[in-house]
């Protein structure tokens, strides 16, 4: 019998998905966090399940040959980045290794050609949004006991709860309560930890407190920093629960005088109790209130909460190996499938005739309409709906635009909707393109177009967001029978 608290020597087999490893302990299945295929550790248990039981690493007692040093100081707690500690190499082989597995074991796809994985240029500051929580309840780091012995020591950074007026932060995950405290993360750029740094220092000083969900007062609530990585543009989006005009514009002062890069300041006022860092109010403090970042030639105006791809070199990478999977021609009509604001379809708008962009979210089309006026584009139509009602019942909008020639497809992480496989099935399209973040829905998707005649002719995955679990592939489909 295994309990919480238990501490166990385990010599990891292999490395599963999610940055969990696998070991057995007197024949239990044990998901160990921190650890790496090859390590001996020793761990503490957390979790116990009738099948297996969850544990996390305290210590490495032998490290495995493909472990490396965690550059962030947060490693292990804030819960973003789960394989810090394994060598950027072998994070790719797992991704790659990945989606040969989802294709075979989900999908019945044996011996799939899957192309080897595009690794992203930046390991570290790769993301143009960071999304910040103030809290008044934290886990804050405590300093080590004693110097670490080894490199790979710093994954038992201790952690202790803590309270005090504000915290400025990541959510710590499994403990939305709390929030983990922080003066850097390596994921956006050293501009953006500076900017956290003043706001942090600035929002101590204020004397007010942070929001607080359980009794739903407080006042600042999240700091959002989004950055133009081709422009060098960059927006602080200031989260609170109140209007105190007086607070913002003295600290938008500050930020722009500190940080000349800065090009606008904003406020977000969202006085409701979800827990999200987007306003009912937004009010301008500096600048336009919008800022661009370019994919391939093309402008993208970015607001506050509109939506865009959070690495830009990489969603541009993403990109292009659609287009050329697409094998597109100037006669082409294709439809952008799951659309956002519209960044494939515009992407690809000079290669074709027409594209239609498809999207649930109506503020991501009101979006992707602006952005294709702003890059003079005419040939692209966005229409607002549910796909599967879209291509089941209110086909309408297809009367000028049918048959499409080429369907890219990128849907979100739980894949489409087994109506909407089935009607793309029965429109027996020659070109498929599909886009995914998860090779798992993607394998399900495929496998249900099976019956239409569709197999997968290659896979390409791509690595736009290092050190996490996270893997997007562009699968072209073929069918010998349309
Ligand atoms: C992975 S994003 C793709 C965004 C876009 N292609 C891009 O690269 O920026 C998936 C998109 O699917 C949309 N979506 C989710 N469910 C949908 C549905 N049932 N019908 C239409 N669009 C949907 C979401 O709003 C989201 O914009």
């Amino acid at each position: 019998m295994f309990q919480r608290g238990d501490i166990l020597e385990l010599t990891i087999e292999s490395s599963a998905f999610e940055g969990v490893s696998i070991a057995h302990s007197d024949g239990m299945v044990v998901f160990v966090e921190g650890a790496m295929a090859g390590d001996v550790v020793r761990a503490k248990v957390f979790k116990t399940k009738k099948k297996h039981i969850e544990a996390k690493v305290i210590e490495v007692l032998k490290a495995s040959p493909q472990r490396t040093t965690p550059r962030c100081k947060y490693f292990g707690t804030c819960g973003g980045c789960k394989w810090q500690h394994v060598q950027y190499e072998a994070q790719l082989a797992f991704k790659q290794q990945h989606v040969v597995d989802a294709l075979e074991r989900i999908g019945g796809f044996k011996g799939v050609n899957v192309l080897p994985i595009v690794g992203s240029d930046d390991l570290y500051f790769y993301r143009n949004k960071l999304e910040f929580s103030f809290g008044d309840e934290a886990w804050t780091m405590i300093p080590p006991r004693k110097p670490p012995e080894t490199k790979t020591e710093s994954v038992a950074a201790d952690f202790m709860s803590a309270e005090a007026k504000v915290f400025l932060g990541f959510h710590v995950s499994q403990r939305y309560d709390k929030v983990l405290d922080i003066d850097e993360c390596q994921l956006q750029s050293n501009l953006s930890n500076d900017i956290l740094r003043l706001v942090k220092k600035y929002s101590l000083a204020s004397n007010l407190p942070a929001y607080s969900s359980k009794s739903h007062s407080g006042y600042w609530r999240n700091l959002v920093i989004r950055e133009g990585k081709n422009t060098g543009d960059v927006m602080v989006n200031i989260v609170t629960f109140e209007d105190r005009p007086e607070v913002v514009k003295e600290l938008a002062k500050q930020l722009s005088a500190e940080f000349p890069e800065i090009t606008t300041v904003v406020n977000n006022i969202n006085t409701r109790k979800a827990q999200i860092a987007v306003g009912e109010i937004e009010k301008v403090y500096y600048g336009s209130g919008i800022i661009t970042d370019k994919i391939g030639s093309h402008v993208f105006d970015i607001s506050a909460n509109s939506f865009f791809q959070t690495n830009t070199r990489g969603a541009e990478r993403l990109y292009s190996i659609a287009k050329e999977y697409a094998e597109l021609k100037p006669s082409d009509i294709v439809y952008d499938l799951y659309c956002g604001t519209g960044t494939i379809s515009i992407f690809i708008s000079d290669a074709v005739k027409k594209v239609v962009g498809i999207d649930i979210i109506e503020s991501s089309i009101q979006n992707a309409r602006h952005n294709a006026e702003h890059n003079a584009i005419q040939n692209c139509e966005f229409i607002a709906g549910d796909l599967k009602d879209l291509l089941t019942k209110d086909t309408a909008w297809m009367n000028n635009n049918f048959p499409p020639d080429v369907l890219i497809i990128d849907p979100p992480r739980s894949g489409m909707h087994p109506k909407a496989v089935e009607e793309i099935g029965r429109m027996k399209i020659k070109r498929i393109v599909y886009v995914s973040c998860n090779p798992a829905t993607l394998a399900r998707d495929v496998k249900m177009l099976a019956p239409f005649g569709y197999s997968i002719e290659k896979v390409q995955p791509v690595d736009m967001f290092p050190h996490t679990f996270h893997i997007e592939s562009v699968a072209k489909l073929s069918n010998p029978i349309v």
